[in-house]
């Protein structure tokens, strides 16, 4: 057996979102957000699930971050959420909200887990939805103030940050595809979320600049990978519209102040048109520190024209499904961090998020996760084939430290190194958890 060794300042962590598993929804003064509203519409959450409870996290964190300990993880990625802050969005600030954070941010400090904030994983106030969300370009205004509330609480104690997670799921996901809150179905309304979202990042970035504490900050979209396939230029396309609507749309702006054109023009022929305000390209292109990137999947795909927006068509060529049904396909993870490299440069990334669902349970105390090692095992693989390469990537998050909501599926799938009963809200470590404790010791792994 070969091993693969790590860089010894390797940042092992593990990731997870406010609403995903804090619960306590209306406790200590938060404000509702969209996904309180949203999940309680019929039909759009699995088995009508919602967060109110989710993993109890917000009453449970010392017992999570005795857990985080044992897992040996030097970082944990975790993120606020804005209504506990500002329940109305805007203006009066809840003190129990920031109290609350400060107790858990310090527990994590004396444990020895550097605390990795994300300032917005989707759980928007739902009263500035009333006023048209992230639509209405003062939800970028009312951001940035919920920001600088949070920088001027947490400096010294939280220095890495996140502004927006995933932006292209808070826009076109859930404002397109309407699959996520607040359930919008039209492409100029996730056009201009999306471009919102990118100027509210931007705003959060020169803010922390001014301010000027110590730290870093970046923001963490999604990606994926799509391979042609066949080498017809239609394919091939295709793929490069896909991959990029992830990526150059959510990169180009921030890395070289300018949306691709390939893209606007496409938008274009779609009907939907890109409103950019005076000033917005330059607030997107405030320069960044560390890059964060999810990655999942990747497949293969050729151009169909009844294939949606991007007119493409993904093939089924035979590679394994997660529980939740995505391919795994572990060398699009070497190729799209290649390529984000190739095309932006040496900014340092950190693997916000990468892991997969298997919904095993407990048996006799065991969760015997097997495809969850594996998964992560070839995806490790891969990023360090990455690393020698000379992409600087400088750490990885695990997605997801437990199980949780996971939104539209509600609690039906599970992406946990720790299980979590939802009944009993019990956490049983998985055996994926013990391989993970066991990779962070060795700094790598076995091949
Ligand atoms: C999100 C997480 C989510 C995970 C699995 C990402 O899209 O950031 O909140 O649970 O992927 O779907």
């Amino acid at each position: 057996m070969t091993k693969i060794q790590f860089p010894q300042d390797f940042t092992w962590g593990a990731a997870t979102a406010s609403y995903q598993i804090e619960g306590a929804y209306q406790e200590d003064g938060r404000g509702l957000s969209i996904w309180d509203t949203f999940s309680r519409i019929p039909g759009k959450v699995i088995n009508g699930d919602n967060g109110d409870t989710a993993c109890d996290s917000y009453h449970r964190y010392p017992e999570d971050i005795a857990l985080m300990k044992e897992l040996g993880i030097k970082a944990y990625r975790f993120s606020m959420a804005w209504p506990r802050i500002y329940p109305e969005g805007t203006g009066a600030v809840n003190p129990q909200g920031l109290e609350f954070y400060h107790s858990f941010v310090d527990t994590l400090l004396a444990n020895g887990i550097e605390p990795v904030c994300t300032l917005y994983h989707w759980d928007l106030p739902q009263v500035l939805q009333d006023q048209g969300g992230w639509s209405n370009r003062s939800t970028i205004d009312a951001f940035a103030g919920y920001c600088e509330t949070v920088f001027r609480e947490f400096h010294g104690k939280i220095k890495q940050w996140y502004t927006i997670n995933e932006p292209w799921c808070a826009s076109f996901l859930s404002n397109y595809y309407g699959e996520h809150a607040p359930g919008n179905k039209d492409l100029q309304t996730g056009l201009d979320v999306a471009h919102h979202l990118m100027v509210a990042h931007g705003r959060a970035v020169r803010k922390f600049r001014e301010l000027g504490f110590e730290g870093l900050i970046g923001y963490a979209p999604n990606v994926t990978w799509m391979e042609p396939y066949t080498t017809r230029q239609e394919d091939v396309d295709a793929c490069r519209r896909q991959i990029g609507w992830f990526l150059e749309w959510f990169m180009d702006p921030v890395f070289k102040g300018q949306y691709p054109s390939f893209l606007v023009e496409w938008f274009k022929a779609a009907g939907a048109e890109l409103h950019i305000a005076e000033g917005d390209m330059e607030l997107i292109s405030e320069p960044i520190d560390i890059l964060g990137i999810n990655y999942y999947n990747g497949s293969v795909a050729r151009h169909n024209s009844e294939g949606g927006l991007m007119q493409i068509e993904t093939l089924d060529v035979g590679y394994e499904h997660t529980d939740i049904g995505w391919p795994i396909y572990p060398q699009g993870f070497y190729n799209v961090l290649s390529r984000i490299h190739e095309l932006y440069g040496d900014l340092p990334i950190y693997i916000t998020e990468n892991g997969a669902c298997y919904n095993d349970e407990p048996i006799e105390g065991v969760v015997a996760d097997q495809k969850r090692i594996s998964y992560i095992h070839k995806h490790l693989i891969q990023l360090e084939r990455c690393i020698s390469s000379g992409i600087p990537v400088k750490g990885y998050y695990s997605w997801s430290l437990m199980d949780n909501f996971e939104w539209a599926y509600g609690y039906t799938m599970r992406f946990g190194l720790i299980h979590v009963d939802y009944n009993t809200l019990a956490r049983t470590k998985k055996d994926s958890f013990y391989w993970y404790q066991n990779t962070i010791e060795n700094n790598g792994v076995e091949i």
